[in-house]
């Protein structure tokens, strides 16, 4: 059943295709080159930047068994990073990537976040990387900025020629460039920030406002059947598929679970993963896609996942785009990686983990 599906769609992308440029290849794909930045399902790893790896003992709050750049390498192609700010011992504030707190897991600087990016896409000219970053402290776009340009990035970011996303005219013409034009542009790397004021917003106007362009499905789910597709941010839109879509806003749908602690702390459900990023069965990826999809009636521009290696997630993300053969990607496992290392003893007390230094814990 589910391959049926699966083929009507395939049918469907190919055919809405204006053709091949010849040599170039856009996000590994020839396909993808003539298509509007918006009509593509892009593979996000959700918290980037958290990794559970040696580098940080297999922290239980690392979202990803493999960096930034290795992602990218394989096919990821949308980021998300929670900035902080961070008082140093000298009194300097400086904005961090944290997850939920900076003392349980600091991965460093913004700015040196965004230098890993710039020189991927340094090293990729005709890749697009979308990065969404939760605005934890509320950082202005004066606080962000620096950090851009200490990451001699800024001059990547795409720039809409829209405040908020036009709503699609009636013959469903989009109102976003095709990857070739962000390609020729130099222009490959989209930024929203969740949230920030875009009317005190001009000096850094690639800084976007996520919520004016985005909308997403629930993102604190911790069980399977917990899945939804309906909007749940922005509240504005009431919970109504039509008004987002009537509003031309991005389709982003978060499909990752948590697994809550004591204390009201969240880590990613490692325990689950297998079937949460799986092609079939209640809450998979494959399922959640096609289910939503269906209601929405187009296929989702973000699909966020934790441990994005693990399942067949860049497999089904591939189906919704018409991809066949994939260029250019550096593959790696699709296994748990370090035998789930990390998953704590349910028993130990997250105070004892307050006091240890960040990456560290529940080793
Ligand atoms: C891609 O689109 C551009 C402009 O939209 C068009 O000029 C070009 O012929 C297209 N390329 C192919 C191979 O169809
Ligand atoms: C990412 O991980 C790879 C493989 O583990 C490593 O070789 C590379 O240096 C890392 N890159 C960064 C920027 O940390
Ligand atoms: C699963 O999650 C949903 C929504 O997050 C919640 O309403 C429901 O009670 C949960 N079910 C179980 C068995 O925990």
């Amino acid at each position: 059943m589910i391959s049926q599906v699966v083929l009507c769609l395939f049918v469907a992308a190919t055919a809405g295709q204006v053709g091949v440029t010849a040599q170039r290849i856009c996000n590994n794909s020839p396909n993808l080159c003539n298509r509007t930045y918006d009509s593509i399902t892009y593979l996000g790893a959700h918290d980037s930047p958290f990794v559970r790896d040696v580098s940080t003992g297999y922290s239980s709050f690392g979202d990803q068994f493999f960096n930034t750049s290795t992602q990218l390498d394989a096919g990821v192609r949308m980021l998300t990073a929670q900035v902080h700010a961070v008082t140093t011992a000298q009194g300097a504030q400086e904005w961090h990537l944290c997850h939920t707190l900076c003392n349980l897991f600091d991965v460093g600087k913004l700015s040196d976040w965004l230098w890993e990016v710039r020189t991927w896409l340094d090293r990729n000219p005709t890749d697009v990387v979308t990065i969404i970053l939760v605005n934890s402290d509320n950082a202005k776009a004066a606080d962000l900025m620096p950090e851009f340009s200490a990451a001699d990035i800024a001059h990547y970011a795409y720039v809409p020629p829209f405040q908020k996303p036009p709503p699609v005219p009636a013959d469903g013409a989009s109102a976003w460039p095709a990857l070739n034009e962000m390609i020729d542009q130099g222009k490959r790397l989209v930024s929203f920030v969740a949230s920030i004021d875009p009317a005190s917003n001009t000096a850094a106007p690639y800084l976007l406002n996520e919520f004016d362009f985005v909308w997403e499905t629930a993102y604190d789910v911790s069980n399977a059947s917990g899945f939804k597709c309906t909007p749940d941010r922005p509240p504005s839109l009431d919970a109504s598929m039509a008004a987002a879509k009537a509003a031309g806003m991005l389709f982003m749908m978060n499909h990752f679970l948590y697994w809550d602690q004591a204390f009201g702390i969240q880590v990613p459900d490692i325990r689950n993963v297998q079937n949460t990023n799986a092609w079939d069965g209640e809450g998979s990826l494959g399922q959640t896609l096609l289910d939503c999809s269906g209601q929405y009636q187009r296929q989702p521009t973000f699909v966020l996942v934790d441990f994005f290696n693990v399942g067949p997630a860049i497999d089904s993300v591939d189906i919704f785009n018409g991809v066949k053969d994939a260029v250019g990607r550096t593959l790696v496992t699709a296994e748990v990686v370090g035998g789930g290392a990390g998953i704590m003893e349910e028993e130990r007390s997250i105070t004892t983990t307050k006091t240890l230094k960040p990456c560290k814990v529940w080793l």
